[in-house]
């Protein structure tokens, strides 16, 4: 994939998110919890309580482990080390979060002289993302986290990806920090495309039409000298309830052409309508392809290259459910 990806101008970045949204590691290696478990793994998308221990210093051996064998298959000047999610897991919410009562957490807070208090565990959550930095700095990578790592004191050098809107961005570029903006009210294509989602394929929820991808620019609220901060914007396509390369193209076309303006065209050339008749083009193009891709836009919707025209043919094709969830 990676080799793929190089011959067409590519960079693949791996992502593996840490302390958070670890429950299939704890599952394995159970000692890398702070309760120690049993875990299961999980087979539905959620945020879980459990997370690594901070306080264990088995925690880091595995992560260099698994981030060595990362670097050998990704040669990325950039690799994604999450740290969303990590705390108030949604599944259990009358259960502490683990950081607040492990003993080897409380031990390690300690140790760093982190002050007892609801902020204590980001503080412990920037100890954990700096020590894994400062061992990939140390391989000659850089980090790049979800905009939660801003929380506490993060340390110099990592990128921000703002995906809980845009403020994680704008704060991490006032901060002197380099930003990718992935805001999830204008860049989640997981979200559907139309308010009338009985008639679109399943999405996560949201609505993201292709001309609200389009009205994003990425420099609002940012300052003229912290623009340079800003590199860039990108698409998250989680896959959950994806199950089928029709269905993720679909979710990605036509709107990636249009998050594609956000990331090329000056702000004062953007035009909606100009790039919507363009469309016309890209469509042949993409069927040329053999691509999958939404007509939302044409007022079609939930209809999509593939799939029946007629409204009683989309009933039908609707009812097969073949998108595979
Ligand atoms: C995210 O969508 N949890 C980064
Ligand atoms: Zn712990």
């Amino acid at each position: 994939m990676v080799a793929y990806a190089a011959e067409r101008g590519i960079t693949v970045i791996p992502e593996i998110d840490l302390p958070g949204h670890m429950v299939a590691a704890l599952a394995a290696y159970p000692e890398l919890g702070c309760t120690g478990g049993p875990y299961e793994v999980w087979t539905r998308w959620g945020v879980a309580k459990d997370i690594l221990c901070a306080g264990n210093e088995q925690v880091f051996t595995f992560l260099e482990t698994v981030l060595t064998e990362l670097m050998d298959i990704f040669p990325s000047e950039y690799i994604h080390v999450g740290g969303d999610e990590c705390f108030g897991g949604d599944a259990e919410p009358n259960r502490p979060d683990p950081w607040d009562v492990c003993p080897k957490c409380a031990a390690r807070m300690k140790a760093l002289g982190i002050r007892k208090g609801p902020a204590a565990k980001h503080y412990l959550q920037n100890y954990v993302t700096a020590r894994v930095q400062t061992f990939l700095n140390g391989h000659g990578r850089k980090i790049i986290g979800w905009d939660e790592i801003l929380q506490g004191d993060l340390a110099k050098g990592a990128t921000v990806m703002s995906w809980r809107g845009v403020q994680g961005g704008i704060e991490a570029a006032s901060k002197g920090f380099d930003a990718i903006m992935t805001p999830n009210g204008f860049c989640y294509f997981d979200f559907y495309q139309t308010q009338e989602r009985d008639k679109e394929p399943f999405g996560i929820g949201g609505d993201l039409p292709l001309e609200k991808v389009y009205s994003y620019e990425p420099f609002e609220g940012i300052a003229p000298e912290a623009e340079d901060h800003i590199l860039g914007v990108q698409a998250n396509l989680w896959t959950e309830y994806i199950a089928t390369p029709e269905h993720l193209e679909y979710m990605l076309l036509p709107r990636m052409c249009a998050l594609s303006e956000v990331q090329w065209c000056a702000a004062d050339k953007k035009d909606y309508a100009r790039f919507n008749a363009s469309l016309d083009h890209t469509f042949e193009i993409l069927d040329a392809m053999g691509m999958n891709y939404s007509l939302d836009c044409r007022g079609l919707i939930g209809l999509d290259r593939q799939s029946a025209r007629t409204p009683e043919e989309m009933e039908e094709y609707l009812s097969k459910k073949d998108w595979g969830w």
